[in-house]
């Protein structure tokens, strides 16, 4: 069947799509994404990249997997496709989706359709694969969550049968159940709406035309003739339009403009904002738009930007003459004292990359102006990780009341920090502001990469100090960390990273000084450890070297050093429960001794390490701990949760669930806290008109924070529904229909909650709770108790070394991890999963280079290929002050993997990674310095 031409109209194209015949008028070179999506109303298929890269489109094209964002409309004419909506039957999961689900194989969900469809694919050609064929299937998609492993055992269980039941149980509470995430079905079915799958009808489309230049002056020309000579373009927004024209996460350091005004600081900053039908907006050539530059010498590197300032160089930023936005201290101690007075001292200088959070959702959303009650308002629907944060931006830069914004998040297709910062939201809400309709946006790939932020690219001089036993002394580091051109998370980046720099274990005598310097390179914020990562390489490379001095085991000489409750941190803070560290690493002692046998059995096989042939293995350990929660400042959390009259409980969560799981976790711990079943609560998550403000979702708080503000907003509502039916603290409550029930003691209270006065949400009385972790400030020397409660954890890494081409393949990771509690097991174990894929990109292969690496081709992030099985062993030193025990695991799941794997690098070839990614070509130019320079010891772990 071809397509049809009708006169000037597009041709009409004729397609089965979920075994339903369709016809669709569009361009036979439209992209097949296009035509689903926006055609066919079809949203469950993602765009990620629009390159072929990242596989979130994966469709079936008769019958086998394809990109539909490289596929014409043109070439599917006459053909079948079937997409994610058409795998469940009636609306029902099938059963590779429930083995998705039970599996926790959907974390944000927006790679969970092209994984699904690749799935299918392979088992309508294979219906008993082995991990082998799976992982095969699955090599051209990309998830930025799970780590894969999960993905991988999904399919295998459905294809062998055995998909667990994930029904919570009624005779057990319901922390530390498996139980499914309560948004699973939408994420396998496709219904879930991310940022780019909804707007208004009638939207305009924004996009931003972007410096080409790291750093430069510039003069706009005539707008108005330009848009004259461009039909469909409605308007060319700029600084001029913003009313506030400057951003930042903290009061002190609002120095980011939404639209640059005369100048440029980084690649890619936003220059206008081209507003008008989607054609216009994405035809018209940059070159186009009228803009005179005159580009100026950047500071692309530290160096370059902390000397610039004494050779007559105007600064970034007129506020910090140096470049430097802020510094860190922590002292304690007396350090030089120290390190003269030690048995053994290992210094040595590390570097880190930018490194992009690559998330599989582009930035998206839109704005509308709207009259609500007789208030002028702005609704800025999109994809964040902090709607209260957003919502206080966005009136500031429209000089609007806070009551006059109402944030609407989407869900999140990956966050990792990223999304911390606003992106989108301005750009959009200036313009809807401004023009009084609709409009949205959608980042490309190579956009998103370029304008948002990164992690910190660090440097770092470090030493470490021990006595002949092996007990630390003292640890010396002076670090300085990359912020780009504004400050976004800079100034956590400067201040957390002294706090943890000596790293999990008691030393007596700290010094850690860094800065967070200025640069024209790209905008570095939060990305999961706030700095954490980069130092934990340093510390577990020098312990290494002091274990090896020491002619100690490197586990044996990390479990001697490690903080144990009743010791004092670096900030003077006494720890007094729940440090999990100790064992953490006894759980890894046999996996230890095994991995250790089993790298010397090959090694025996191999050549010799100087010929530079064969591969070697090896195996390596690291320790972390972390923080959880903000720095010392104020982190507070406060939830609700409502009895309506017809008979259903409502979780007002303002929580907002990136992947991780909270929108599970925190139903978890208040259903347990109102002695009622999940399945009577409903929930709606982050909108800032319904919820209260539940903080930021990062610093692995939510776990923490906002699971004991779901605790206390349930015995709230518990006090209150006892008291309605007059029943007793230990009353039995159930809803039967519309029926409150409460049985105690053989009596039973009943109440018909349909003939009460409700308020206009249908809410009868509403429970509230809040929790603020305590802190104490810190003094001049950093000492203090910066946070109530820290993670701690060890993992291990074995990886085997081609010496010929320099890479390096993890074999297994074995990931120890003190969580307190796990509040559901699938999900923690699902943030280590991930943690350690990101870890793994962090050790091998992501390196962002601005203007270089903008897309998912160029920029490597691991392949189901990459990440090998990952054992997690959950230890639950309960933390008194957490939810039922509970603390945090967002951040800690990635923070060792990286020094793990340098560890285990160094274990196989005696090469130092000083240099993160240890990239083949780098591995195997410092294999080849060492074979030249055998006077170079080869060291290794005794
Ligand atoms: Fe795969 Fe988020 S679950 S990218």
């Amino acid at each position: 069947m071809g397509a049809e031409q009708k006169g000037d109209a597009m041709p009409m194209l004729r397609m089965t799509v979920n075994g339903v015949a369709r016809e669709v008028a569009a361009s036979p070179m439209e992209r097949l994404t296009g035509v689903l999506r926006d055609h066919l109303g079809l949203t469950g298929t993602k765009v990620g990249c629009d390159a072929g890269d990242c596989g979130a489109c994966t469709v079936l094209i008769d019958g086998r997997q394809a990109c539909a964002c490289l596929t014409a409309a043109g070439q599917v004419d006459g053909r079948s496709i079937t997409t994610v909506e058409g795998l469940a039957v009636d609306g029902v999961p099938g059963t590779l989706q429930q083995s998705f689900i039970a599996h926790g194989a959907a974390q944000c969900g927006i790679c969970t359709p092209g994984m699904l469809m690749a799935s299918a694919d392979l088992l309508a050609r294979n219906p008993r694969p082995d991990a082998q064929a799976v992982e095969d299937a699955l090599g051209g998609v990309l998830c930025r969550c799970t780590g894969y492993r999960n993905i991988i055992d999904a399919v295998l269980a459905c294809a062998a049968g055995t998909v667990p039941d994930v029904s919570p149980r009624a005779d057990a509470p319901l922390v530390g159940q498996r139980v499914a995430r309560v948004d699973a079905v939408p994420k396998v079915t496709g219904r879930e709406v991310f940022g780019a799958d909804h707007a208004p009808a009638g939207s305009l489309w924004l996009r931003a035309v972007r410096s080409p230049h790291a750093r430069a002056r510039f003069t706009l020309g005539d707008l108005a003739a330009f848009k004259a000579r461009h039909p469909g373009l409605v308007d060319v927004v700029t600084a001029a339009d913003v009313p506030v024209n400057s951003f930042g996460i903290f009061p002190d350091y609002k120095d980011q403009p939404v639209l640059a005004e005369g100048v440029v600081r980084h690649l890619g900053e936003a220059v206008v904002a081209l507003v008008g039908s989607r054609d216009a907006v994405y035809t018209i050539d940059d070159a186009d738009v009228p803009i005179a530059w005159t580009p100026l010498p950047a500071l692309l590197d530290m160096d370059a930007a902390l000397t610039a300032p004494g050779q007559g160089d105007a600064p970034l930023h007129a506020s910090r003459a140096d470049n430097v936005l802020v510094r860190g201290r922590v002292v304690r101690g007396d350090v030089d004292r120290a390190l003269a007075a030690a048995m053994h001292v290992a210094r040595d200088t590390f570097a880190t990359a930018a490194v992009e959070h690559a998330y599989i959702e582009p930035e998206a959303g839109y704005a509308e102006r709207v009259t609500e009650g007789g208030i002028d308002r702005i609704r800025v629907f999109g994809c964040t990780q902090t709607p209260y944060m957003d919502r206080d931006e966005i009136a500031r830069i429209l000089a609007l009341r806070e009551t006059q914004v109402h944030i609407v998040p989407s869900a999140v297709g990956g966050g990792f920090g990223g999304k911390l910062d606003i992106a989108v939201q301005p750009l959009v809400a200036v313009a809807a502001w401004k023009l009084r309709q609709p409009v949205r946006a959608v980042f490309t790939r190579e956009e998103s990469m370029v304008a948002t932020t990164k992690r910190h690219p660090a440097r770092m001089d470090v030493a470490f100090a021990c006595d002949a036993k092996g007990m630390l002394l003292a640890c010396d580091f002076a670090g300085d960390f990359d912020t780009g051109a504004y400050a976004s998370w800079g100034s956590t980046v400067a201040n957390r990273v002294p706090i943890h720099a000596s790293g999990p274990y008691a030393v007596p005598n700290v010094r850690a000084l860094t800065r967070a310097v200025y640069t024209n390179g790209p905008i570095a914020g939060a990305f999961r450890g706030f700095g954490v990562p980069q130092s934990t390489i340093a510390h577990e490379a020098l312990l290494d070297d002091l274990a090896a001095r020491c002619g100690l085991d490197p586990l044996e000489f990390r479990h001697r050093n490690a903080l144990r409750a009743g010791q004092a941190t670096a900030t003077g803070q006494r720890l007094e429960a729940s440090c999990g560290l100790a064992a953490c690493l006894e759980a890894l002692r046999p996996h230890w001794a095994a991995a250790r046998a089993r790298c010397e059995t090959h090694n025996a096989s191999q050549p010799g390490l100087s010929s530079l042939r064969g591969t070697r293995r090896g195996v390596g350990i690291a320790c972390m701990w972390y923080g959880i929660g903000n720095t010392v400042i104020a982190n507070p959390s406060t939830l609700r949760v409502s009895l309506r009259r017809d008979g259903r409980i409502h979780f007002y969560n303002g929580a907002v669930d990136i992947g991780q799981g909270s929108n599970t976790t925190l139903m978890q711990v208040l259903a347990d806290s109102l002695g009622l079943p999940m399945a009577c609560i409903d929930y709606v998550m982050g909108d800032t008109d319904l919820t209260a403000d539940a903080g930021k979702t990062s610093a692995s708080r939510q776990a923490f924070v906002s699971g004991n503000a779901a605790a206390r907003a349930g015995a709230d509502l518990r006090r209150r529904m006892l008291a309605l039916v007059e029943a007793g603290a230990d009353a039995v409550l159930s809803l039967e229909g519309t029926t409150l029930v409460a049985r105690a003691d053989g009596r039973v209270s009943r109440i018909d909650l349909s003939e009460l006065p409700a308020d206009r949400n249908g809410d009868l009385f509403v429970g509230e709770g809040s929790f603020n972790p305590p802190t104490v400030p810190l003094d001049a020397d950093g000492q203090g108790v910066p946070y109530a409660t820290y993670a701690f954890a060890a993992q291990m890494a074995e990886v085997e070394v081609d010496l010929a081409l320099g890479t390096t393949k993890v074999l297994s990771i074995v990931a120890a991890h003190d969580v307190g509690r796990a509040l559901n097991p699938t999900q923690v174990e699902g943030q280590i999963h991930g943690g350690v894929a990101q870890g793994l990109g962090l050790a091998l292969m992501e390196d962002y280079a601005a203007g270089v690496t903008d897309n998912l081709h160029d920029y490597l992030i691991p392949t189901v290929g990459d990440v090998p099985p990952i054992h997690v062993i959950l230890i639950e030193d309960r933390e008194p002050l957490g939810p039922q025990g509970a603390k945090g695991v967002g951040e800690p799941a990635l923070i060792p993997t990286a020094p793990a794997i340098f560890g285990a690098i160094r274990h196989a070839t005696g090469v130092r990674v000083r240099q993160a990614p240890a990239t083949p070509a780098r591995l195997r130019a410092w294999l080849v310095a060492q074979s030249r320079h055998p006077a170079i010891p080869q060291d290794s772990h005794p």
